[in-house]
This record gives structure tokens, sequence and C-alpha cells, in this order.
């Protein structure tokens, strides 16, 4: 009796001492090729990827949660009457790039971590740093030229076969960005993007909600503190404000008219309609992309690089307001955010963000 207890005491400890062995040697590999391209040590990359894993598990989850709640998408039942939201009725299968050699499609959501992986696409594609720094095109045509876009029937037969990811941000974060880089940094130039941009939102923004009318410059409609221009251009005077930007938001029905750069994430890369396999954020954006890499098995093709100087290891930091938001935050009324959080409040929903802090940074 006791012979054969210690017989299979013995086999275990082998058996085990092997699967160690195994795991170091797995570990070993996995390691180097990381980190020869970081700093992290091996430990810190298993650690976050498997937060990455179990929060992308969760993200999943509560958009198939959401999007039955609302009756949406391919979760919409018959016998629920209440349809407040409708998204498209397919995916926008044109926007997306999809990657056919390494499996990857990806919506790209403009303003949330849109040009880093657009350069990882054009990496990709085979072009090196060289090549596309040098390019003349914008990112977005460049890497469109590598991958132009598929008909909605080959999309629907490669896609299944694919990584299917999307970047979300915070959704006020998000349309902050898209004010300051599109509406408020007005150049003189008269071909540049900034002029397009007033031309087709800006010019009309101002004229419906500026009180008196364009002649009054954007400046003197701010407090000092409310505002933070780029310090190397003067605006020039005749700039939407955030307020107005925000107005013109509410009154606008995003499902017809809205720029890439502020539409709706749930109308533009239909999460209810089309399954993610990933759902990243800009907010966990250096164990998100690390994620993305690993699970397309990618490790020795693109590098994980981030912008984002704070500790990757620091959750508390990843649902923060950020100083920009707190400054142009006070040009609102608490009702200005209020309706603005309900035009956008599916997106909030579906990938769990918060606004509250958001008033606090308002007026009364
Ligand atoms: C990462 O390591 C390299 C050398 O291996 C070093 O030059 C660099 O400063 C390090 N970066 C950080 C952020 O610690
Ligand atoms: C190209 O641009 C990227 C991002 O701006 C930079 O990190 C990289 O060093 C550049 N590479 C070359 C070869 O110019
Ligand atoms: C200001 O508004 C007037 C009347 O709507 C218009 O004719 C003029 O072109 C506008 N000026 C600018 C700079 O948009
Ligand atoms: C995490 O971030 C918060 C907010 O930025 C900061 O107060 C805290 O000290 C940080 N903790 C660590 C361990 O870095
Ligand atoms: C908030 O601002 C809007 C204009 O953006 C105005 O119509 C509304 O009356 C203001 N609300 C309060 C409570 O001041």
């Amino acid at each position: 009796m006791i012979c054969t207890l210690k017989k299979i005491l013995k086999y275990s400890v082998l058996v085990l001492f092997v699967i160690l062995f195994i795991y170091q040697i797995f570990l070993l590999n996995n390691g180097k090729r990381l980190i020869s391209y970081d700093n992290l040590s091996e430990i810190q990359i298993a650690k976050l990827l498997s937060n990455a894993k179990a929060e992308n598990f969760k993200r999943i989850s509560n958009v198939e949660k959401i999007c039955r709640y609302y009756n949406i998408g391919k979760f919409k039942t018959k016998n629920k009457a209440t349809v407040i939201y409708k998204e498209p009725p397919t995916p926008h299968y044109e926007i997306f790039y999809y990657d056919l050699k390494h499996k990857l499609s990806w919506c790209p959501v403009y303003k949330a971590g849109s040009s880093t992986w657009l350069y990882n696409f054009a990496l990709l594609g085979g072009h090196t740093d060289e090549q596309i720094n040098n390019s003349k095109l914008q990112l977005s045509h460049y890497v469109r030229n590598i991958f132009p876009p598929l008909t909605s029937w080959e999309a629907i037969r490669i896609l299944p076969d694919t990584l299917k990811f999307v970047i979300i941000r915070h959704p006020f974060e998000r349309i902050l960005s898209a004010y300051r880089d599109k509406l408020e940094n007005l150049t003189p130039d008269d071909k540049s993007e900034s002029r397009f941009y007033y031309k087709k939102f800006g010019r009309k923004i101002v004229s419906k909600y500026r009180s008196g009318g364009n002649n009054t410059n954007t400046k003197f409609l701010l407090k000092p503190g409310q505002f933070k221009w780029d310090t190397n251009k003067s605006p020039i005077g005749i700039e939407p404000t955030f307020k107005e930007f925000v107005r013109y938001l509410i009154d606008t029905d995003l499902t017809t008219r809205a720029d890439d750069h502020w539409i709706p994430f749930y109308l533009y890369c239909t999460p209810c309609t089309l399954t993610y396999d990933i759902i990243g954020k800009v907010e966990t954006m250096l164990q998100d992309q690390l994620f993305i890499i690993h699970t397309a098995g990618l490790q020795n093709k693109i590098k994980p690089h981030w912008r984002h100087k704070t500790n990757p290891f620091n959750q508390t930091n990843s649902h923060r307001i950020s100083e920009i938001a707190k400054i142009y935050f006070t040009q609102l009324n608490k009702s200005d955010v209020k309706e603005l959080y309900e035009k956008y409040k599916l997106d909030f929903k579906l990938f769990q963000y918060d606004e509250t802090e958001y008033y606090t940074y308002a007026v009364n």
C-alpha cells in the first residue's frame, strides 16, 4: 500500500519537473523575443497579458449584455417593442483594414489610437519606417493603398478567419480630441485640412451658435483658463469654441450627419452586429496592444509602442479625466454635459465609461 503511494508520489514529482522544464523553455523563448524590443520583464509581460485577457472577456460580455438590453443588432428580438437605438443593418465593411496575410481585421476609430495601428498595418504590409515616414501621403491613404477595401461579399467570407479588433476611447475625450485636432487650430493656409473642416463644419457652427455672429473673435468668448491653444500658433479668431461645437453635436442627428472623427462608435464599428475578438481601449493601450500582437502571433513583426508615459501597472490612471478635458469642460454647463452624454450614452454603456467626473468641471 505504502509502496504504491510512494511510487505515485515519485512519478508525480517527476512529471511536475518535466512540466516546469517545458514551461521554462516556453517562457524564455517568449521572453527573449519581447525583451529585445521592450524593457518589461517576462513576468511583467505575462501579467499584462493575463490582465488584458480577463478584461477583454468582460468587455465582450458587457457589449453583448448592453446590445440585448437595448434590443439592437443581432441581439434584437421581435417581442421587445422598444427600439431606442438603431445600428446600420450591416457593418461598414468598407471602412475596415484587412490584412489577409496576417489574418487581421481592424475597424479604425479615428482619435482612438488610430495612427499607431495605421503605422502597424503599413509595417505589416512590408513597408519600412523610412518609406512610411518619407511618404507625402496622409497615413490613412498610404495604408489604404496597401490594403484596399474589400467588397461586402469578400469581407463576409474572410472576417471569421481573422482576428477582429477595435480600439475604443472615452467618448468625451475622443470628442475633445477631434475638436482640438480638426476645428480649433485653424491655419491661414487655404489648402490645409483645418480649412477643409472650417468650411465644412466650423463656419456653419459659428454662424448658428455664436451670439454676435461670426465677427466676434473666438477668444473674446472665452475666459482665460477655459482653453489651451497650441502655443506655437495664435488663433485666427473665427474658430468655433468647444461649447459651440458641443451645441452643434447635441442638435445634430449623428446617425446621418457625423464626421468619422466624432461619429458614435456604435454607428461606426457596429459592435452589436459584428462580434469583435478584441476590444482594446486607449486607456489601457499598453496591455491591449501586447494582447493583440500576441493573439495574432505578430511578436516578431510589430512592436508594441505607446505614447502614454504613465505607469502601465497603475490601473487607477486608466480611467482618469485628462488635464485638457478639465480645462475645456469649464466652457460647458451641467446641462450641456448631460445632453452630450445622452447623445453618446450607448457608447458609454457599451464600453463601460463613466461621465460623472466631467460634471464637476462644468459650470452650473
Ligand atoms: C530600455 O533599455 C535600454 C537598453 O536596453 C535603455 O537604453 C533605455 O533607456 C531603457 N528605457 C527605459 C524607458 O527604461
Ligand atoms: C519614423 O517615424 C517613427 C514615428 O514618428 C519614428 O519612431 C521612427 O524612428 C522613424 N524612422 C525613421 C527611419 O525615420
Ligand atoms: C460671416 O457670415 C456672413 C453672413 O452669414 C457671411 O457672408 C460671411 O462669409 C461669414 N464670414 C466668414 C469668415 O465665414
Ligand atoms: C497611480 O496613479 C495615481 C493617479 O495618477 C497616483 O496618485 C498614484 O500615486 C499612482 N500609484 C503608483 C503606485 O504609481
Ligand atoms: C447651459 O448652456 C446652454 C447653451 O449651451 C443654455 O441654453 C442653457 O440655458 C444653459 N443652462 C443653464 C442652466 O445655464
